[in-house]
C-alpha cells in the first residue's frame, strides 16, 4: 500500500510507477532506514508521543527486521513496495499492527532519505578508507622493494631526467594521500543529522534533535530544515575526491600500461595478472590497468550527473534527488574495488632493472647535469644550457651519448671542460645531485620511504 493514498481516487498507472518506484536500488539503504527508524521510535517516546510499550514494541520488531535483512540484503526486492521506506513501515506492520502506524509521525521520507544516504555514505566511505590506505601501504611495499633502482623519468614522454624507481612509487603516494585527507575532510561536514526535519519546515513534535542525532552516531543536528533535506553536498564532494583519486589511479595505470609496453620494457606483469589475445598467440595484456584507467571515466561521469542533478533544484526537495543513488552507489563500489585491485595487483608487478638502467642511461638524459657541471666551473646556466646543447647536437650526429665524445671534442665547445666532467655525467652523480628536500638523490628518497613508512604505520 502506498505511504499517501488518502487524496486518491485513481491507482497509480502500471507504467508510472515502474518510473517513480526507487526499491529497485534504494532497498541498499534498508539497514539505514532500520537504523533511523529504531533512532526515531525513542525519540517519539522520549517526547511523549507514543508509549514506551509502544516503542519497545517497535524496536523490537526494526531489530528482528534488520536480522532479516542482514541474512538476505535482497529481501525487500520480494515485493511491490514504493521505496525501502514504504518497505520497512510495510514489514513493521506484518509484525506489529496497528503500532507500525505510529512511527512515521513527525517524520517524513525526505529527513528520513536524507539521513539514510548520509548514514550509507559513512559507512561506505570509511570502507574506502580503508581500501585507499591498503592501495598506499601496496605501493610503499613496492618502493621499499625497488630502493636503489633507476629508470628514466619523462616530460612529455620524452626521456628527461634519471628518477629513482621508488621516487616514482612515492610520487603516487603523495597523491594518494591527498586523496585519502580529501575524503577525511568530506566526512567531517557529513557528520550532521538531517532528522528531524520534516518535509522540509522541520519536524512538527517536540522530539530532542540532539539526542537524536547523537543517538545516529552524528555530531551534530542539522541546522537548518530546508536546508537539512535537501543538501547533497555530500555526494557531490565524495563524488568529487573520487574522480580525483581515480584519475590519480588513471594515470598510475597509464604509467604501467607504458612500462609494460615492448617498447619501453621497464616492468613485467605477472600471468595471474595478465590477460591473453584469442588471436595472437604472443600477447600479454595489461587489461587490469587499462580497466582502471576505463573505470576512470564511469566515475567521472557520475559527478558530472549529480552536479547536473542538482543544479537546477529550488528548495526544498523534489523528486530529482532521487537520482541521487544509483550513480552514486556505482561510484563508491567502483571507487572501492579498483583500490582492492590496485593493491592486489602491485605485488604481481616486477622492475626489470637492467632495462631501466639502460633506457636511463640513454637520450641524454645527463645534459642537464653537463649544463650544472659548467654552472660549477663559473659558466652563468643560460650559457651553459646552450654550451650542453651543441655538445647534445654534436654527440647525437654521431649517434652516441654525451659521455662518449672525447675530452678535445668536449672542449672544443667549452675550454673550461675538464677530465672530471665524466665523473659528472654519470647517472650516479645525476641522481646525487638532486639533493634538495624533495628530489630523486637516494638519500632523500631513503628518507621519504622511511617517513612514508612511519606515517603509515602510525595509521594502521
Ligand atoms: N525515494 C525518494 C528518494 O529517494 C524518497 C523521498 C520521497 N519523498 C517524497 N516526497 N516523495 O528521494
Amino acid at each position: 500500500m502506498a505511504m499517501w493514498g488518502g487524496r486518491f481516487q485513481e491507482a497509480s498507472l502500471e507504467e508510472f510507477r515502474a518510473f517513480n518506484d526507487s526499491l529497485c536500488f534504494d532497498y541498499q539503504l534498508a539497514q539505514q532506514d532500520i537504523a533511523a527508524s529504531r533512532a526515531w521510535a525513542i525519540g517519539l517516546a522520549a517526547a511523549g508521543i507514543i508509549t514506551a510499550d509502544e516503542a519497545t514494541a517497535l524496536d523490537g520488531a526494526l531489530a528482528e527486521l534488520a536480522l532479516e535483512v542482514e541474512a538476505n540484503p535482497e529481501l525487500p526486492l520480494q515485493t511491490q513496495e514504493e521505496d525501502i521506506h514504504s518497505w520497512v513501515e510495510a514489514k513493521l506492520g506484518e509484525k506489529i499492527g496497528a503500532t507500525a502506524k505510529k512511527l512515521h509521525t513527525g517524520r517524513s521520507r525526505n529527513d528520513l532519505v536524507a539521513t539514510d544516504l548520509r548514514l550509507w555514505t559513512r559507512l561506505n566511505a570509511q570502507s574506502v578508507q580503508q581500501a585507499l590506505l591498503g592501495a598506499i601501504g601496496a605501493l610503499l611495499k613496492f618502493a621499499e622493494s625497488h630502493q636503489g633502482l633507476v629508470m628514466p623519468g619523462f616530460t612529455h614522454l620524452q626521456r628527461a631526467q634519471p628518477v629513482l624507481v621508488s621516487h616514482w612509487a612515492l610520487a603516487y603516494i603523495e597523491m594518494f594521500r591527498r586523496d585519502l585527507s580529501r575524503l577525511e575532510d568530506a566526512l567531517k561536514r557529513l557528520d550532521v543529522c538531517p532528522l528531524g526535519s520534516g518535509a522540509l519546515a522541520g519536524t512538527g513534535v517536540a522530539i530532542d534533535r540532539h539526542a537524536l542525532a547523537t543517538r545516529l552516531g552524528f555530531a551534530q543536528a542539522a541546522a537548518n530544515s530546508l536546508d537539512a533535506v535537501s543538501d547533497r553536498d555530500y555526494v557531490v564532494e565524495l563524488s568529487a575526491a573520487a574522480s580525483l583519486c581515480l584519475t590519480h589511479l588513471s594515470r598510475l595505470s597509464e604509467d604501467v600500461i607504458f612500462f609494460c609496453s615492448g617498447e619501453a620494457g621497464f616492468f613485467k606483469l605477472g600471468d595471474a595478472i595478465s590477460s591473453g589475445s584469442s588471436l595472437m598467440p604472443q600477447k600479454k595484456n595489461p587489461d587490469v590497468f587499462e580497466l582502471l584507467r576505463g573505470k576512470t571515466g564511469r566515475v567521472l561521469g557520475h559527478l558530472v550527473a549529480i552536479l547536473h542533478v542538482l543544479k537546477g533544484l529550488p528548495l526544498a526537495y523534489n523528486k530529482d534527488m532521487q537520482e541521487d543513488k544509483q550513480g552514486f552507489f556505482d561510484l563508491m563500489a567502483t571507487w572501492q574495488q579498483c583500490l582492492l585491485v590496485l593493491a592486489t595487483v602491485l605485488p604481481h608487478l616486477s622492475v626489470n632493472a637492467d632495462r631501466c638502467r639502460k633506457a636511463a642511461e640513454l637520450g641524454f638524459s645527463n645534459a642537464t647535469d653537463l649544463a650544472d657541471y659548467l654552472v660549477g666551473k663559473g659558466i652563468a646556466f643560460r650559457d651553459a644550457h646552450e654550451l650542453s646543447g651543441e655538445l647534445v647536437l654534436k654527440a647525437s650526429a654521431q649517434q652516441i651519448p654525451l659521455e662518449a665524445l672525447t675530452l678535445a671534442e668536449l672542449q672544443q665547445v667549452c675550454p673550461l671542460i675538464a677530465e672530471d666532467v665524466f665523473a659528472a655525467l654519470t647517472i650516479e652523480a645525476g641522481l646525487a645531485k638532486r639533493s634538495a628536500f624533495g628530489g630523486t638523490c637516494p638519500t632523500q628518497v631513503l628518507a621519504a620511504v622511511s617517513a612514508t613508512r612511519q606515517w603509515f604505520d602510525d595509521r594502521n
